[in-house]
């Protein structure tokens, strides 16, 4: 039996998607053109609900609050993160009601607690994605979703993410917070970054857009990363031992001194990776070190 069929027998009564925002909306789409039945939609407003519904073939659309009966064997809950919690205390213990699923990345699968105190029929599913309006076909394709919470239901919830074309990950609650904590860094982090390049171009006259500028260089820089360990892509003047561009760096940074820790901390996380490779030659780096680690 392929993971389709089974997750098809294991939820007879197909899915309900509670939230048909970003994430929701996508879901149900997925789930739907790979074949499954979407049982019911709501939404706190009806607009989106009732587009995804006439997309998904869905009777039973509308505005909280669900009646039981309308509920598929899974609620999938995709509502922002803050609401999550507050919705499953507002609705309470829910006997021999469906499974209930949030889809949040930062919140264990306990929120759901309040649904089902025992623990069993509750779980997350993350997909590892960022989903807007124009992705929603292709995000789902080989991204990884992980799954914590009841082992019984991750275990259903694994073929039903492989049958939509993802790639489970079955995590417990630390490693799903690490996850989540671990996608800061290569995602949000990227944001101040940017940010800080801009500021410098400003600040010294340049009027060009840093993503204009360094777009080409950090394609390809990404480029590298997503195929190569970190420290093998290492380029620079800390790569080089160059001490004396990083005079000259810190020399422009004194007109700027909002950048300076930014450039410190960043640099003494370049050369300790650096320092990884075994083929390094070292006679730099303790000038490096020092100028790194100045506090002035
Ligand atoms: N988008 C992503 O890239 C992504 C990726 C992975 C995980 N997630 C997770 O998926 C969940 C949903 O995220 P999303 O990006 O799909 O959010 P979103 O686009 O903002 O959608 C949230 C949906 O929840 C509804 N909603 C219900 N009660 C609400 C309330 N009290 N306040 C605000 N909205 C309320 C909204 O209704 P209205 O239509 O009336 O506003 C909307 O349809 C979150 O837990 C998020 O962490 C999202």
């Amino acid at each position: 039996m392929t993971p389709f069929e089974l997750s098809r027998q294991q939820f007879p009564r197909g899915f309900t998607i509670i939230g048909t925002g970003r994430l929701g909306s996508s879901l149900a789409l997925r789930l739907h053109s790979k074949g499954y039945l979407i049982r019911s939609l709501y939404n706190r407003t009806l607009d989106s609900c009732e587009r995804i519904a006439a997309q998904t073939d869905t009777d039973t659309y509308g505005t909280f609050p669900a009646r039981p009966a309308e509920l598929g064997d899974v609620v999938f809950l995709c509502l922002p993160d803050d609401q999550i919690e507050a919705f499953a205390k507002k609705m309470g213990p829910v006997k021999d009601g469906p499974a209930w699923v949030h889809t949040s990345g930062a919140a264990p699968a306990d929120v759901l607690l309040p649904l089902a105190p025992d623990g069993r029929g509750i779980a997350s599913m993350h997909p590892v994605q960022t989903f807007t309006i124009k992705n929603r076909e292709t995000a789902f394709n080989q991204c990884f979703v992980t799954l914590q919470g009841d082992a019984v239901l991750c275990g259903q919830l694994k073929k039903v993410v492989e049958a939509i074309g993802a790639r489970p990950l079955l995590v417990d609650s630390r490693q799903k917070t690490a996850i989540h904590l671990a996608a800061v860094y290569v995602c949000n982090y990227m944001a101040p970054l940017f940010a800080a390049s801009q500021g410098l171009l400003r600040d010294n006259g340049l009027e060009i857009r840093a993503r204009d500028l360094f777009g080409p260089m950090v394609r390809q820089a990404v480029e590298g990363l997503l195929s190569n360990p970190p420290a093998e892509v290492l380029t620079g003047p800390v790569m080089r031992g160059d001490t004396g561009t990083i005079d000259r760096h810190l020399n422009v940074l004194a007109d700027s001194p909002e950048w300076i820790q930014l450039y410190r901390m960043l640099g003494r996380a370049t050369l300790e990776l650096a320092q990884t490779l075994e083929t390094r030659d070292r006679f730099a780096d303790d000038e490096m070190m020092k100028r790194f680690s100045a506090t002035d």
